[in-house]
């Protein structure tokens, strides 16, 4: 039988409560379709944090980098680290130190009345390419007496290399359209974008490459959300737009995501937090850590594991085992049952 070694940081707040009902609904999907998960749980948390002084370990990042076949994380962020200098070392670190140059965030409509939009909207379905290791993320600056100066850095690589992610992706999902958001008319660096894209776009014939400025971006997936195919942005606009996107199809409780480097192990994550308020409750919704297992599985070749998990999900919403974040009255646990049933 197939066997995946998967890593598991579940961080804090609500990770661990979505990580733990996310588990067992994989595995049984995993079950289902012959293969095992070797599951090997991390203490990296602000609790660790906060009891040890360590974010994440050169043994730990060694360990993860060359022996697991993907990471499962569930959320990191606690308000007893105001800096959120453990998230920096381990989320942001393992995404730069892993060079997991895509964000790869879905958004599709998983039942009709999941959008706060009119009903007459079309179906929603589109993908985020959020690049992942520049831009504003690198935190490079310094303070000079007033002025506080952060440096956003984009370099003809990591742009070259996420436009192009985000085509081979569109052609090879029979996609028709690429849109790029930048803010190239105020942002001088931003004509890399431009440029590459143009350059880039070229090598896909049968593919539309249009461009928008971000702020337009923003209000046009709103009003037509249903145009959208593949979405190619730098780091802190694709960190925006996905909670955008998330809130267009029933937020952050069912959001996906993926950091990959083609070729290599990926680290999955929802793209909710780990909303303080909520932990402890019994009340946050796993189907976004749920949903982010589906894209491991498809990380791993494990195609119709990720295809059932997803009708799994379509089906309990639909039965209407949801938490209130979407609408029910149901527990964490109670909707991975439901999923888990449905499977
Ligand atoms: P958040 O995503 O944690 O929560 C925002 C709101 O979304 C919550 O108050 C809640 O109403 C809702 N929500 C999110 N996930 C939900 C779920 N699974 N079920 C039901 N409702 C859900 O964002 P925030 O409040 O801005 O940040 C909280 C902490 O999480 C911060 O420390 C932040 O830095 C961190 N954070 C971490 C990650 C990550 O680890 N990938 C992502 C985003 C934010
Ligand atoms: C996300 C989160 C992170 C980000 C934070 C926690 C650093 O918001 O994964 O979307 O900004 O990338
Ligand atoms: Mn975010």
């Amino acid at each position: 039988m197939k066997r995946y070694r998967i890593a598991v940081i579940a961080g804090d707040g609500i990770g661990p409560e979505v990580v733990e009902a996310a588990m067992p609904v994989l595995d049984a999907a995993a079950r289902a379709h012959g293969f095992t998960l070797d599951w090997e749980r991390l203490p990296y948390s602000a609790d660790h944090y906060l009891k040890t002084k360590e974010t994440l370990p050169d043994h730990a990042f060694r360990h993860l980098r060359d022996d697991v076949d993907a990471i499962f994380l569930g959320a990191l962020g606690d308000p007893r680290v105001p800096g959120n200098e453990h998230a920096r070392d381990i989320l942001l670190g393992l995404r730069f130190r892993l060079d997991l140059y895509v964000n790869f965030r879905p958004v599709t409509l998983l039942h009709p009345d999941l959008t706060p939009l009119r009903a007459d909207r079309p179906a929603i379905d589109f993908v985020i390419f959020r690049e992942n290791t520049e831009g504003m993320y690198l935190g490079r600056g310094r303070v000079e007496g007033d002025e506080h100066i952060a440096e956003e850095v984009h370099t003809v690589k990591g742009v070259s290399r996420i436009i192009r992610a985000a085509f081979d992706w569109a052609r090879a999902h029979g996609k028709t359209l690429v849109t790029m958001g930048d803010k190239s008319n105020a942002v001088p660096t931003h004509h890399l974008w431009q440029r590459l894209f143009r350059e880039i776009a070229a090598d896909y014939p049968g593919i539309e490459a249009e461009h928008r400025y971000i702020d337009a971006l923003a209000m046009e997936l709103v009003r037509k959300p249903g145009r959208f195919q593949v979405i190619v942005t730098n780091n802190l606009y694709g960190d925006i737009l996905s909670d955008l996107g998330a809130a267009l199809v029933g937020g952050l409780g069912i959001a996906p995501s993926a950091n990959l480097h083609p070729g290599r192990a990926g680290l999955f994550e929802p793209v909710h937090g780990s909303a303080p308020r909520h932990a402890g409750r019994d009340d946050a919704n796993p189907m976004a850590a749920i949903l982010t297992g589906a894209l491991m599985f498809t990380e791993l070749g494990e195609k119709d594991a990720a295809r059932d998990l997803e009708q799994a999900v379509k089906d309990a919403l639909a039965a209407g085992t949801r938490t209130p974040d979407v609408g029910g009255k149901a527990t964490t646990r109670e909707v991975a049952a439901a999923v888990a049933a449905a499977l």
